[in-house]
């Protein structure tokens, strides 16, 4: 039977734990706040709290869910990466296309500098429709991403991808040594979600 001083820590936990996720649920998109039932392997990886985490890439077609599932399993392994006494884990959460608007130069927002090291140093970094830029990124912001992505694959932090297609076809957009990197992170971690285009269900 657990003691007093267990269900004093167990409460703790619970808060800390609380306070963590709704937070992260004020930074999420309006549409992604609902809850919804995730694929058990992003149920899995989300749960996963190794210091041998692997990431995870969720490809499929067009409205399959990709994002809410990105989403949610972000939400679920800021959960379960709160401790009694650990700081907060920090998520980077991006649009690719974003992402590679920011990292081609200063802004009065962030320099690419201290932006670069914040996505190398974060505890998961997020990054949304991978192929979605109708422009590749060139060499500057490809050597960004090469800074980013290599410091993440030698430390072992995790990454979350959704993207519509596979990780093998992202070469020409991160370029071919991000792309090496990537198909080790991935290695095991690929889901493919099916299914119809949810938006087009609910137009019905
Ligand atoms: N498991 C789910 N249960 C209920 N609704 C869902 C679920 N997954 C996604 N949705 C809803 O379906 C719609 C499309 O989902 P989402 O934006 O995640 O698709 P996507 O695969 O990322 O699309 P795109 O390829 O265009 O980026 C959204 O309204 C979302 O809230
Ligand atoms: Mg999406």
């Amino acid at each position: 039977m657990p003691s007093t001083s267990d269900d004093g820590r167990d409460s703790v936990l619970a808060e800390r734990r609380e306070d963590a996720v709704n937070a992260f649920l004020r930074a999420t998109p309006a549409l992604y706040r609902r809850d919804i039932g995730i694929h058990p392997h992003a149920a899995a990886w989300a749960a996963q709290t190794d210091n041998t985490a692997t990431s995870l890439f969720l490809t499929g077609p067009i409205g399959v869910g990709k994002t809410h599932t990105a989403w949610q399993s972000a939400r679920n392994w800021v959960a379960a990466h709160i401790t009694r006494t650990s700081r907060r884990p920090r998520v980077e959460t991006w649009r690719s296309t974003a992402l590679f608007d920011a990292l081609r130069h200063d802004n009065p927002d962030w320099n690419v500098r201290t932006l670069t090291r914040q996505l190398q140093e974060a505890d998961l970094l997020y990054i949304d429709d991978l192929a979605a830029a109708r422009v590749s990124p060139t060499g500057w912001t490809q050597e960004r991403l090469y800074e980013i992505f290599d410091e993440r694959y030698i430390n072992r932090r995790p990454c979350l991808v959704t993207c519509d297609v596979l990780p093998g076809a992202t070469g020409d957009i991160v370029g071919d040594r991000v792309q090496s990197r990537l198909r080790e992170m991935f290695r095991g971690g690929v889901l493919l979600l099916e299914g119809a285009d949810r938006r087009a269900g609910a137009a019905a």
